[in-house]
Parts: C-alpha cells; sequence; structure tokens
C-alpha cells in the first residue's frame, strides 16, 4: 500500500495520509494513483473549502478528508450517492443486504437479472441500484446514452458478488461513512456554477473529462470547454490545480502546451505512468500526466 506523508495543510492542522483509500464508486479517468502526486505538489492553508467541480469517484478530496469541503458534478447519481451516504440513507449494512440478495438471484437468473435491474434504475433512478450497476456492469465503466439512461451492458461473471467482494465494497462504504462530514456539500452542477461559488481562501482542484475521450450524457468535452474553463479559472479569487493529460508517444496536448507558455500563472508538474496495449511487455506506452497549479499555491 502507498505510504504517503502530506504538507498540504502547511499552516493549519497537519494531515497524515498513509494509505490511498478506494471509494466504491468507479468511473472512468479515476485518480487513485495520482492522488499522493497530487498532495505532494500543493501547498495550501486549508483555512476556506476544497473545491471539487468535477468530483467523480472523490478518491482525491475523501482521502484529504478537509475540514470543509465543497464536491460537485453534473451526475446527478454520483451527487445522490454520496449525500445518501451522508444522511445515513445508505449504509454499509444496507449495502451488504442489498448485495447479498440481488447477487444470488444474478448468480441463478443471469445477465437478465443485471437487465431488470439496469431498467428498474433508468426508471426510478436509486443509490443501491446505481452501486449495484457500476459493481457488477462491464469492465467496471460508467456510461450513459442520450436519454441520460445508463447503458454498459452486464459484466461476463455472474457470480461475482461472492463474500469477498462485498465485504471489500461495504468497507469501502464504511470508510466514506468515517471520513464525509455534515457541513460538507454536496452539488450536481455544472462546472460554471460550482467556480461561481469559489471565494478566497478556499482551493479548487479540478479533473475535468479530457477533450476527445470519453464521451456520453456526462461527459461532452472538447476544445471550447478546455478554452472556457481556463478563463475561469484564471480569474478565480483562491488557488486552484488542474488535472490533465500532457502527452502520449502519439500527441502533446495543447492545452498544457499553452499553459506551460503562462509561465508567471502557472506552475505544471508532470508524473509519468505506464500502460499496457494487449499483453506484449513492447506495448508498454508512457503517459505523462500533468497538474498545472495557479502559482504561489506549488510546493
Ligand atoms: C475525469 S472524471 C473525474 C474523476 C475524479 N477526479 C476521480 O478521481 O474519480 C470527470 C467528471 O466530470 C464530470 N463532468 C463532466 N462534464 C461536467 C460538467 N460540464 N460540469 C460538471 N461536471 C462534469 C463527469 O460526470 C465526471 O464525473
Amino acid at each position: 500500500m502507498e505510504q504517503l506523508q502530506i504538507d498540504i495543510l502547511k499552516n493549519s492542522l497537519p494531515v497524515t495520509i498513509n494509505n490511498v483509500r478506494v471509494p466504491p464508486i468507479k468511473c472512468q479517468g479515476i485518480k487513485t494513483k495520482l492522488v499522493s502526486f497530487i498532495f505532494e505538489n500543493i501547498n495550501w492553508d486549508a483555512q476556506g473549502r476544497w473545491i471539487e467541480p468535477f468530483m467523480g469517484s472523490g478518491v482525491v478530496g475523501f482521502n484529504l478528508s478537509p475540514e470543509k469541503a465543497y464536491f460537485a458534478d453534473n451526475n446527478i447519481h454520483i451527487i445522490k450517492f454520496y449525500k445518501d451516504i451522508q444522511e445515513g440513507k445508505i449504509t454499509p449494512a444496507k449495502v451488504e443486504e442489498f448485495l447479498q440478495h440481488e447477487g444470488t438471484i444474478l448468480k441463478e437468473v443471469g445477465e437478465g437479472h443485471y437487465y431488470y435491474i439496469r431498467e428498474r434504475f433508468n426508471n426510478n433512478p436509486n443509490s443501491l441500484d446505481f452501486i449495484f450497476l457500476n459493481r457488477a456492469c462491464f469492465n467496471g465503466v460508467m456510461r450513459f446514452n442520450k436519454k441520460g439512461e445508463f447503458n454498459v451492458p452486464s459484466c461476463r461473471k455472474l457470480d461475482r458478488f461472492r463474500q469477498a467482494y462485498i465485504t471489500k465494497i461495504t468497507n469501502q462504504i464504511r470508510w466514506i461513512e468515517s471520513v464525509i462530514k455534515k457541513e460538507w456539500v454536496f452539488k450536481s452542477a455544472d462546472w460554471r456554477n460550482t467556480l461561481a461559488q469559489a471565494r478566497e481562501g478556499d482551493f479548487v482542484y479540478l479533473d475535468p473529462p479530457y477533450a476527445g475521450r470519453h464521451t456520453d450524457y456526462y461527459n461532452t468535452w472538447g476544445e471550447k470547454e478546455d478554452e472556457d474553463l481556463i478563463e475561469a479559472l484564471l480569474n478565480l479569487p483562491c488557488g486552484w490545480a488542474l488535472s490533465n493529460w500532457k502527452e502520449n508517444r502519439y500527441r502533446k496536448n495543447p492545452v498544457v502546451e499553452k499553459l506551460e507558455g503562462m509561465e508567471d500563472e502557472v506552475v505544471v508538474k508532470t508524473y509519468d505512468h505506464f500502460y499496457h496495449v494487449g499483453a506484449k511487455e513492447s506495448n508498454r506506452n508512457k503517459m505523462t500526466e500533468a497538474l498545472i497549479i495557479k502559482r504561489g499555491y506549488e510546493v
């Protein structure tokens, strides 16, 4: 398990995170592997709120667990899920019982049961069906069609809800339950509305969809959005850090290139990681991730 010493809250309570924890929700672009890199590079006094306009799974903010936080995403299901935990409507015990029950039927009936739950969720969204689908769907991805309906097919492994898997999920929910504070705000909103809330003393961490990648009902992102976002960031009254990809073996990201040219305003930190295409070791590809930080808030 990754060991991480955090110095982010320098002028406030020092925070030490020994293990990077994984939240119950899986989503594309989850930053679990970058949590330490992000915190090691940000310097903020934690007097204001930690704001995330693109919270996704929430792995970054939940690992920091600040006193004051404002988590937002345009995906209403993610927001409702975490609000339900905050309000005690979703508990580890409820999720365990639900997954044991539905998991047994899935094993007995087969994928027809997955599609039954998917339809039930699309007709009447609720957090229990949401976590079931998120943890039973093909490849653990999150995708919604043009009508906003969850449309990922079933996984192949229909006996996946064994007790060890259920315990892993309920422990992830127990962890969220233990870090979530009742003052934290969870809001389903477009990023523009979230940025409009930022005040002096806050810190905004942004992880927007990467332009030209995964597109769906909640993720339509292109050059125009990147341009608007950068303009808004340069006018923010507080510190901020933006995650984006910098380059792979084929391409460079023009957004990061542009920001690298703004040396008076920002500092760009990079992190290389590798991914495999297929099984061959020779197909190991490098991807460089960037963290663009408002100058003055870097370590
Ligand atoms: C790359 S993911 C964030 C991943 C997150 N940092 C994590 O580690 O799990 C991007 C998120 O932005 C949300 N999103 C996309 N377009 C948005 C918009 N216009 N306003 C607010 N959120 C948006 C998506 O629903 C998705 O959850």
